[in-house]
């Protein structure tokens, strides 16, 4: 027994038996003859009395005996009576308390995206390609190529609207995303629903509200009746073979291939140049990674809808109900789920060039960056998003280190939001940046 139980043994036997004493008294003095109680009343009445002075005895016995307990014994005790014992978070995003072997592991951007055995790139096969992304001959009315919504230049990739527009200015529900690196991406479009750069591209040619092709055939006769596409479709693909919509795919598939931008800040600062990012592009990366943007947005394309090391394509958005959801509508589409309303299952977009493809979302509702942020907290990890980013202290029980940890879960405020904004700045290519600035002066 160490000291300081003797210690508090003591003091709780002295105060039970002054309690008893003050108990006889009163019961003996005061409330006995007040009552007209007899001897045998007075004793029960004491009883009565006493066993609450014992029941605190007890109490300040088994507290004795607890705090000379390993603490390790203790600690379960106080997890089962609802004692603060929550370090990590549901989906395990807490701050920095990871072990060092979880640690996050920043890439860069390869230069050069993978093709498939079935269509390896060739320059031939690219500069068809290009030819034919810009070729408005493959819309209906000969108004639009790929390339009108998909302004590589001028918009990153995009077309700068918040949805597109196609042939006979017909208004789209979806915003347009960037071809630029889409080639890394799993799966393509905001739903996920084309699993490949060849599948996708036969979709916009025949789609009605965008180049409108009443089929496939009316493409293939358009190209087939010029005969310089007859021999650069000989060039790339062989002679003797009649030029189809497969083969328009393909080669167009081959050129966005090569719409790679792994000359980003970002991409620079992994490769060793320290200078590249600023400290608030650097505060924002470290908060990307320690709020959990990364349990989504990972790896060098900032997707988990990834070739390059991707593992859950599709989530659910936005999971947790925030206040702006109705403000911009992210309810009134149900993405690949394919209600028409409610919390929908959207792939999880890449962020690279981020910064230069807005409106953003996938209903392009959201014109601020920051906001776009503030939504993700909110809606994607369940942050508090506060402007001035009050510090929550936490005292919380950690069973791996039997110790108390104190954690300060902070609320995301217009500084983080601001730091944040600026990393997604950094993935930005520089060579996109400046044709940008040219495009808008
Ligand atoms: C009228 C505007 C318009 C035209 C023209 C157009 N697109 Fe798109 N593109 C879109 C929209 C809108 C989406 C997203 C649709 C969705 O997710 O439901 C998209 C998605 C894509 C994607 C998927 C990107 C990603 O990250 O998921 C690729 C690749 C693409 N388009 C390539 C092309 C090609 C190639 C052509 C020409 C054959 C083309 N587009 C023509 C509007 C257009
Ligand atoms: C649980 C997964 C998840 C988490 C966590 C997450 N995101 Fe997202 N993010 C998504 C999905 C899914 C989309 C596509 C939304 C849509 O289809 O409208 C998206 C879209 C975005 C976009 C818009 C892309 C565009 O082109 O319009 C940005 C910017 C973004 N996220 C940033 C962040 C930041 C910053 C964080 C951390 C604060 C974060 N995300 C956390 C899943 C996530």
């Amino acid at each position: 027994m160490n000291a300081g139980l003797v210690d508090v043994l003591g003091i709780a036997v002295a105060a039970i038996a002054f309690a008893s004493a003050v108990l006889m008294l009163m019961v003996h003095k005061e409330l006995g003859p007040f009552t007209g109680l007899s001897a045998g009343g007075k004793w029960m009445l004491m009883g009565a009395f006493g066993m609450g002075v014992l029941a605190f005895g007890f109490k300040m016995a088994v507290a004795a005996v607890m705090v000379g307990m390993p603490e390790r014994a203790v600690a379960p005790l106080i997890a089962a009576y609802g004692g603060p014992t929550m370090l990590h978070d549901a989906d395990g995003s807490s701050f920095d308390d990871r072990p060092v072997a979880a640690r996050y592991v920043w890439e860069p951007l390869p230069a050069v995206a993978p093709a498939p055995p079935d269509n390896p790139t060739t320059p031939a096969k690219v500069a068809l390609g290009e030819r034919l992304f810009n070729e408005r001959r493959l819309s209906a009315d000969g108004t639009l190529s790929c390339a009108s919504c998909h302004d590589l230049r001028g918009h990153a990739g995009g077309d700068g609207r918040a949805t597109a527009t196609g042939i006979d200015g017909q208004v789209g529900g979806r915003n347009v995303p960037t071809v630029w690196n889409a080639v890394f991406q799993s799966v393509l479009f905001w739903d996920g629903r084309a699993p490949s750069l060849e599948e996708q591209a036969k979709g916009p040619i025949l789609n009605p509200i965008e180049m409108g092709m009443p089929s496939a055939a009316e493409v293939e006769r358009r190209l087939n009746g010029d005969s310089s596409y007859r021999a650069a479709f000989a060039e790339v693909f062989g002679p003797g073979r009649a030029i189809d919509i497969d083969l328009v795919a393909k080669a167009i598939a081959a050129y966005e291939r090569t719409l790679v931008t792994p000359d980003a800040p970002y991409d620079r600062f992994v490769r060793g140049d320290a200078k590249a990012l600023t400290p608030a592009q650097l505060r924002g990366m470290a908060l990307f990674e320690s709020l959990g943007c990364v349990t989504c947005h990972q790896g060098p394309a900032f997707s988990d809808a990834s070739l390059l090391g991707g593992r859950l394509p599709m989530r659910i958005f936005p999971t947790n109900p925030n206040r702006y959801e109705e403000k911009f509508g992210l309810l009134a589409d149900g993405g690949a789920t394919g209600q028409r309303h409610g919390r929908g299952t959207w792939r999880v977009a890449s962020l690279r060039n981020v910064a230069l493809t807005g409106p953003w979302l996938h209903n392009g509702a959201v014109d601020k960056l920051a906001d776009v942020v503030r939504i993700m907290a909110a809606a994607q990890l369940g942050a508090e998003v506060a402007e001035s980013a009050p510090q929550t202290r936490r005292v919380e029980w950690s069973p791996a280190e039997r110790a108390f940890v104190r954690t300060e879960r902070r609320a995301v405020g217009d500084r983080d939001v601001a730091d944040i904004v600026a990393f997604l700045d950094a993935l930005s290519s520089d060579t996109l940046t400046a044709a940008r600035r040219k495009a808008t002066p």
